[in-house]
């Protein structure tokens, strides 16, 4: 700790304690480095480790841009990385306890090699893992937060000049910054990217610590979102999935009820091949987004919706502006006006108070809703989140017994959705060789189910039509049409 450099740390309260009505003002930033950042980086090797959701992979590729600006070459290798970063994800408590594992485990090889370590991301806006790795991991040259990743150069310089740790955490953003690479510089893959739409989330769940670790909700202008879908496009992109912690919310914070369908359509008259977008927020749906998805064939017919619970007491005090019917009703809504949707969801299980009659009403839920897919977790209280401090009687095993038969089921929904795709022909775009057999191609159809050929490298990149042949539950075999 005395040798830390601590200009700025978080504080969960002040990130709580915002006022959405003030607007941010918009500010363009150039990505430049310093002669002295390029001198210190040539042919240096950097290794991102990268936790959590979609958000974090879309900064992490901004911070991978930013290092190869410094003439640094990428490795997967963290032993033998001169910077190493850990983008952290903090929604669940293992997230969190696999940052620690995977330092206690570089330490002996970052000692060895003096290699350079950044932490960044959502854990880094909590006060108690902050401390905890200035204890614990004094070998950390850097930290910093969500909320400041486009001063990385500035950053990353006064941490190279000085000594110990040098801490800079924002809990709340001060400006929406549009960096002036928008194209496919940085970016992971060559031909699907994300796209960020809003930043942050001003809904406070119970359970959830986003609000808290990524601030205020903001939205970017269309015309910037629009001209990054069109620069993706001409650079060969066939996809684009347009992300925020509450896509449906966007341009709310600018009065715009409606702002989500006109984004929606404005991408998708750019004409790219296909639009994705996640992740919504039940209750902000308007029916004229579905009427956009219905009218517009490149966007694709799928649909990430969290659910979350299936009894009203339960969803109340999740803080969730909706009940079971309503939720019912977006799902009726949505399958008239897109009879083929695919449609996937999140459910937590054990929320503190969660009865058994309560979970009944989450298993019948599932089972009225038909869902094709759905992401399950057990509550994890997160520090400084009013859920984590509510009273919780249910017993270790009966949340894990919950679990398993909420898993059962919605395994048996998957397998049951994957089986009604065999024998019909689906779009595939091809993303990568399949890390178990290179013979194997992998890629994604309309509908977002995962689906593998045989084939070679040629059909990454392309949509080609495929025949399904056979199904699993998380994934589907088939041949590229016209093939013997
Ligand atoms: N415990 C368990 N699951 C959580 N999620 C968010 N916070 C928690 C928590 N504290 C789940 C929600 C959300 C998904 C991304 O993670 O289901 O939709
Ligand atoms: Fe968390 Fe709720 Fe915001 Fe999703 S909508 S990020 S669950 S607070």
């Amino acid at each position: 700790m005395k040798n830390s450099r601590l200009v700025s740390l978080p504080s969960l309260r002040e990130a709580a304690r915002r006022n959405p009505d003030t607007v941010l003002p918009r500010e363009r930033a150039e990505i430049r480095p310093t002669a002295f950042l390029v001198s210190w980086g040539q042919e240096k090797l950097f290794c991102i480790r990268t936790y959590g959701c979609q958000a974090n992979v879309r900064d992490s590729e901004i911070l991978r841009l930013f290092l190869l600006q410094l003439g640094m070459k990428e490795t997967e290798d963290v032993s033998n990385a001169d910077f190493i970063l850990f983008n952290t994800c903090a929604i669940r408590e293992n997230a969190e306890n696999h940052l620690y594992g995977e330092l206690g485990r570089i330490k002996a090889s970052v000692l060895k090699n003096k290699a350079f370590v950044a932490v960044c991301g959502c854990v880094m806006q909590e006060e108690k893992p902050v401390q905890y790795l200035l204890e614990h991991f004094s070998f950390v040259s850097l930290l910093f937060g969500t909320n400041n990743i486009e001063r990385f150069y500035d950053l990353l310089e006064r941490a190279l000049k000085g000594r110990g740790t040098y801490v800079d955490i924002q809990s709340q953003p001060s400006s929406l910054v549009e960096l002036s690479s928008r194209g496919k510089e940085g970016r992971l893959s060559p031909y699907s990217a994300f796209v960020d739409i809003t930043y942050g989330c001003d809904n406070f769940c119970t359970y959830c610590i986003v609000p808290y670790t990524r601030g205020r909700e903001r939205s970017r202008a269309m015309e910037d979102i629009v001209a990054e879908v069109q620069c993706l496009k001409d650079n060969g992109y066939r996809q684009v999935t347009l992300l925020g912690q509450n896509v449906d919310s966007y341009g709310l914070d600018k009065d715009n009820k409606h702002a989500f369908a006109e984004l929606l359509e404005k991408v998708a008259k750019t004409g790219i091949d296909r639009i994705r977008f996640t992740t919504p927020y039940p209750s902000d749906f308007n029916a004229q987004v579905f009427d956009v998805m219905a009218k517009y064939d490149n966007i694709m017919p799928s649909l990430h919706l969290p659910m979350q619970s299936g009894s009203d007491a339960i969803l109340k005090r999740m803080n969730r502006r909706y009940t079971r019917a309503e939720f019912l009703d977006i799902v009726k809504l949505l399958r008239t006006k897109i009879p083929d949707v695919f449609l996937t969801t999140d459910i937590i299980v054990a929320f503190p108070g969660e009865t058994e009659e309560d979970f009944q009403k989450t298993l019948s839920l599932v089972k009225e809703c038909q869902f094709d897919g759905a992401f399950t977790f057990l509550f994890s209280p997160r520090p400084g989140t009013p859920a984590s401090r509510m009273e919780d009687k249910t017993s270790a095993k009966e949340k894990h017994d919950r679990f398993d038969r909420l898993k059962n089921l919605v395994d048996k929904l998957s397998t049951k959705s994957a089986r009604k795709m065999v024998g019909t022909r689906v779009k595939v775009l091809f993303e990568e060789v399949s890390k178990k057999d290179e013979s194997m191609i992998s890629g994604y159809d309309e509908h977002g189910k995962l689906v593998h050929v045989k084939g070679d490298k040629d059909l990454l990149g392309r949509i080609e039509e495929v025949d399904i042949l056979e199904s699993h539950t998380y994934s589907l075999i088939g041949k590229i049409h016209g093939q013997g």
